[in-house]
């Protein structure tokens, strides 16, 4: 595989033969950056969170998997060729995983994200198309390859990773970070119990949480919390098209299926922040279990704060909203510089 993004490219030898990692765009100083795979449903929330890596000088986005969640396989993958083009990421890896959870049905979000998955956004169609092979092997691969240099992030429901960690356990080792949006260790918001990324699959995410990392989890309690109010959108109106023809009709779309305050979260967008700047959410040890059985709690994640337990994630409870807005407003910034 192999592509650079206008600067170097490297190919590491790990045991699963050599791949083709980019390390650096334009400008950017790798030493200054994290190196991320990001997993991920787009989805408008995804859609956003590729464009803030996009213009983050923080993050080195080396590849892209897709999974079935908001909308179905096809579409979400579609859509991140679409934004990672849009946002001049076009030689970004993108690579197709699964089109269903491990056990249950597929499932759609259409009513949150609109029937493309990008709510009202229109972008052009990308003159690419997806890798061959599966995003599994390419997630084992990529991690194999750079052991103890990639952070990977997943902002969908976890069956790639889960399935991923059922071939190659030593993954868990080989990560240098995992980050999720999902979750929560208060409320839901599919129903009272369950936050949708993880009530998708529960069983992938119960595997995922069991897998021997720390995860850190970026839930509800925090995204929530991320808004983009009325004044950070005027700010958005600002950044000729990356507002015009991506930000704004996405969140129009989500504003109005989240609730009637025109601000909606964007959740993702938390996650990859987080690596960017590890200052911006406050973190509790906990022990994180996934309900695959409960009658009214499945997806649930069952989070234990107790000091003496033995956590297995970090839990993120409390976000610096305005240092948030601040990081995400300046990469969009320097999109929008680029691509006008
Ligand atoms: C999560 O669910 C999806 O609909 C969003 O993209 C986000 O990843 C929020 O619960
Ligand atoms: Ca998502």
């Amino acid at each position: 595989m192999g592509n650079g993004v206008g600067g170097r490219e490297g190919g590491a030898t790990g045991p699963f033969g050599t791949f083709g990692l980019f390390l650096a765009r334009d400008g950017q100083d790798p030493a200054m950056s994290t190196t991320i795979l990001l997993d991920c449903d787009p989805g408008i929330d995804d859609a956003l969170a590729i464009a803030f890596a996009a213009g983050s000088p923080a993050i080195e986005l080396a590849g892209i998997t897709t999974v079935a969640g908001n909308v179905g396989l096809a579409k979400t993958t579609a859509n991140a060729l679409a934004v990672a083009s849009f946002v001049g990421l076009d030689k970004v890896p993108v690579t197709a995983g699964c089109a269903a959870p491990i056990l249950r049905p597929a499932l759609d979000a259409g009513h949150v994200h609109g029937e493309s998955g990008l709510g009202g956004a229109v972008l052009p169609t990308p003159a690419r198309v997806a890798e061959s092979g599966h995003a599994i092997d390419h997630i084992i691969s990529a991690i194999a390859a750079s052991p103890g240099e990639i952070t990977l992030v997943a902002t969908g429901p976890l069956t790639n990773i889960g399935l991923a960690l059922r071939r190659e356990p030593r993954l868990a080792s080989w990560v240098k970070d995992f980050v999720i949006m999902g979750g929560s260790a208060s409320r839901g918001n599919v129903n009272h119990a369950a936050e949708y990324n993880i009530w998708a699959d529960p069983e992938a995410a119960s595997i995922v949480f069991e897998a021997g990392w720390t995860v850190r989890m970026i839930g509800l309690d925090v995204t929530l919390l991320a808004r983009a109010t009325k004044a950070i959108q005027d700010r958005m109106s600002a950044l000729g098209s990356l507002g015009s023809s991506l930000l704004l009709p996405a969140l129009a779309q989500y504003a109005d299926s989240h609730d009637t305050t025109g601000e909606p979260p964007v959740h993702d967008v938390c996650a990859v922040v987080s690596i960017a700047d590890p200052t911006v959410f406050t973190y509790t040890p906990a022990r994180v279990q996934v309900e695959t059985s409960g009658r009214f709690t499945s997806g649930m994640t069952v989070t234990d704060f107790s000091p003496s337990i033995i956590p297995n994630a970090r839990v993120a409870t409390a976000i610096d909203a305005d240092r948030f807005w601040e990081l995400v407003l300046d990469a969009y910034g320097s999109v929008a510089a680029k691509i006008g």
